[in-house]
Order: C-alpha cells, then structure tokens, then sequence
C-alpha cells in the first residue's frame, strides 16, 4: 500500500522546539525544528496494518556542515542511530529511508538527538 505521511506540525506528532516555517520545500504547513539539545525530539504516533518488517522515510534538512545523529525510539526502545548528515542548506531536503519492526496498530517513533546540536529539520515521516 502506498505510504501515509505525518507531518511532523500534526497532532499528535510531538516536536520539542517550534514548528517553523522560515525554510522553503517543506510539505504541509511547516516543520520542527527541535531544541539544540540532547534532550529534544521529535515523535510521530504512526499506524501499522501489520506486525513485522517496515520502512519509513523521514525527510530532514541540516544546513550545517556536521552530521546531527539521533536515536530512533520505536515504541520505547532505541534500534539504530542514523546520522543525518548535511543537506547544504536548511532549504534542501532529503529522505533518509529507514527499516523498523512495528506492532500491528499504533507505534511511537521518535528521534531524539545525540548531541547538544539537536536535531535536523525534520519535515515528515511516510510509513
Ligand atoms: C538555524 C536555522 C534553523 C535550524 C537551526 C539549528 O537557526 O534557521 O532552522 O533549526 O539553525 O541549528 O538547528
């Protein structure tokens, strides 16, 4: 089935920092821009048809020159940190595709950021 996409401004989606919308290319009506600390997140409550195996795209943009890795939480628990590295610009987005393990239904999964920097733009998730 074709993905749903939960834009990170979207009830229940959670964003420690505030929805901006100052960047151009974003989907809907703006983006999170967490806090620039270890401890901000952004999480999205997503819905699973089945238990097992699942991609999700998360489209982010860091106009650093440095990596801004994050822990990803699934339901609780950390299972990879990817690193979402530069895009060049807070104006350019990439898709960073990502294999999870869900329950059927409802899922958290979070990002929650490994260094003081914080996390990148983060967009949406499709899942
Ligand atoms: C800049 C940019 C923000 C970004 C922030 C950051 O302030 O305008 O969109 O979130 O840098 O470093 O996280």
């Amino acid at each position: 089935a074709a993905p749903t996409r939960y834009e990170a401004e979207t009830s229940p989606a959670v964003c420690t920092g505030t929805i901006d919308s100052n960047w151009s290319g974003f989907s809907g009506s703006g983006f999170c821009n967490g806090n620039n600390a270890t401890g901000a997140y952004a999480q999205f409550t997503v819905n699973a048809a089945a238990a097992g195996t699942a991609t999700l795209g998360v489209r982010f943009a860091n106009g650093t020159t440095s990596s801004r890795p994050a822990n990803l939480i699934v339901n609780g628990s950390t299972v990879q940190t990817p690193s979402f590295e530069s895009t060049g610009a807070w104006s350019t987005w990439a898709t960073k595709t990502l294999t999870v393990t869900v329950n059927s239904g409802s899922n958290t999964i979070r990002f929650n950021p490994t260094s003081s920097a914080g996390l990148p733009n983060i967009d949406y998730i499709d899942f």
